[in-house]
Parts: C-alpha cells; structure tokens; sequence
C-alpha cells in the first residue's frame, strides 16, 4: 500500500481541527460499489449511517432499523478496504438497553462487520456508554443536536440548539462526550453560531450536517448528493447530480429497446 493510500484511523483524526487542518469530508455508503467510488473520490470517512432505513429499506424513520441490518450494510462497506475511516451507526435500541449491550453491539461491527469506529447519537446522558465502548478499545464518534433516534421525543425533525439555554446544553454535552474519550462529533440540525460555539469548545473534529460552515467538517447523506430518491430536499443538501433522472433514462432507453427488438444485437449474443 503507498504512501497516499495509507489508511486513515480514528486516534490520527483526533486532533484534526481547523484551521491547522483542512476540513474533513464524510459520506453515508451503504454498499461495496458506492463505498469504493467515494473513496476513489477522496472522502475521509465513510459512515454507514442508520439512515439506510430510510434512503434504501423505505422506513418512515430510522427506528425500526436492526443490528443485523447494519452490520450486512457494514459489511459491504468494510469489504471495499477503503483509505477512508470506516464508521458503524449504531442503530435504535442497540445501546440504550446498559453498556452491556452497548459493548457487545459496538463489538460486532468491528468483529463481525470490519468497521474502524462506531457512532452513537446523544448528549451527556450517553457518557456511561461512550466510557464503556472507549474502554473495549472501540473508537466511538459522537452525535449532538437534531438527533434522528429523538424523532419521538422532538415531535419531528427539529433544528435543535436554538436560545442561549440550548447552545449551553450542547456545548456542555460535547464537553462531556470528548472527556468521555470520543475521537469526534457529529453536530446535526443546529443554527451555525451554536455549531461554531460547539467546535470551538472542543479539542476533537466536529462534522456539520446543516450545521453551517464552521464546524471541522461536513457530512451528506448520499442519496441527497448524487439526487436518488427523497422528494424533500432539506435546505442544507447540494445536489450535484440527478441519479433518479439517469436511472429512469437508462431503464426507458432499455424498455424502448427491447420493445422494438433493437436488444439484444448479434455482438451482444454469445455465438455457437
Ligand atoms: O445516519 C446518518 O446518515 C447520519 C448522518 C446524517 C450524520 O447519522
């Protein structure tokens, strides 16, 4: 393996801040082709988020969403041996049943699955968890703000951190979740001057999604990105490409051709 294709870890990315360093870049993948595109590309972290459930199973929410599922997902990314950092979401309820089981689930992805590091969604109430994993020698990222295992608990998917009280909540949390050993943090769904007092309270990397520009690093959910599927775009998505378009183009061109018997052409055919 050269020089440039050495793998990225999760104790090299600790102390990844700007501006010393330049921005991080984090996309979701759920599978091998996808996982190997973005790497090629020259994304940093490839997180195989919880978002699956909604973007490729067709759930409402991302709470239905299983062990088993995520580490066959998991899997498939891990298997493309990407330079990016490969991290597991743990899903609804795999870590707020006691550390116990948090410990054995995060286990999984690394045993079973091949990740380099798990993420878990939550604030300081999530210290005994993070202590517990960061102790099983699994690096753990965090998750702050509009948390989508909290759609009940927010009534929908609600821009948190808003008012001095919240901005102080948060900035308390992520304290707390770097103290407790996490390598980074996610900061979803939270105006930019709280996100960028968050960032500036912490020594680890924070990653924005819809966080504003001055967090450590972005993420996307990639579906929003390259534009497949997902009527609502959130007004924190650039879109640039429309995959549903080309896919229906492809698949009509396909339709027409064999319709017309155009498909398949003799240099298509195997001959005797
Ligand atoms: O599940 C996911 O894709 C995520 C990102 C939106 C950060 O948690």
């Amino acid at each position: 393996m050269s020089a440039a294709r050495k793998r990225l870890t999760a104790a090299g990315l600790r102390g990844h801040k700007r501006p010393m360093a330049e921005p991080l870049v984090m996309l979701t993948a759920y599978d091998f082709p996808t996982a190997r595109a973005l790497d090629a590309a020259g994304v940093d972290i490839l997180l195989v988020g919880d978002s699956v459930g909604m973007v490729v199973l067709g759930y409402d929410t991302t709470l239905p969403v299983t062990m088993e599922e995520m580490l066959h997902h998991v899997g498939a990314v891990a298997r493309a041996k990407t330079r990016a950092l490969v991290v597991a979401d743990m899903p609804w309820m795999s870590y707020h049943t006691g550390v116990d089981d948090a410990v054995r689930n995060a286990g999984r992805f690394i045993k079973e699955a091949g990740a380099d590091a798990v993420k878990l969604e939550g604030g300081i109430e999530r210290v005994p968890v993070v202590l517990a994993v960061v102790a099983a020698e699994i690096p753990v990222m965090g998750h702050l703000g509009l948390t989508p295992q909290s759609v009940l608990r927010f009534g929908g998917y609600r821009v948190q951190g808003r008012g001095e009280a919240a901005v102080e909540a948060l900035v308390e949390s992520a304290r707390a979740l770097e103290q407790a050993g996490c390598f980074s943090l996610v900061l979803e769904g939270i105006p930019a001057p709280a996100a960028a007092a968050i960032t500036a309270a912490v020594s680890i990397p924070t990653i924005g999604i819809g966080a504003g520009p001055d967090t450590d690093g972005q993420v996307l959910v990639i579906h929003d990105l390259i534009g497949f599927g997902g009527e609502h775009v959130p007004r924190f998505v650039r879109r640039y490409a429309d995959m549903t378009g080309t896919v229906i183009d492809a698949a009509q061109r396909f339709v027409l051709d064999v319709r017309a018997g155009r498909y398949p052409e003799p240099s298509e055919t195997y001959p005797e």
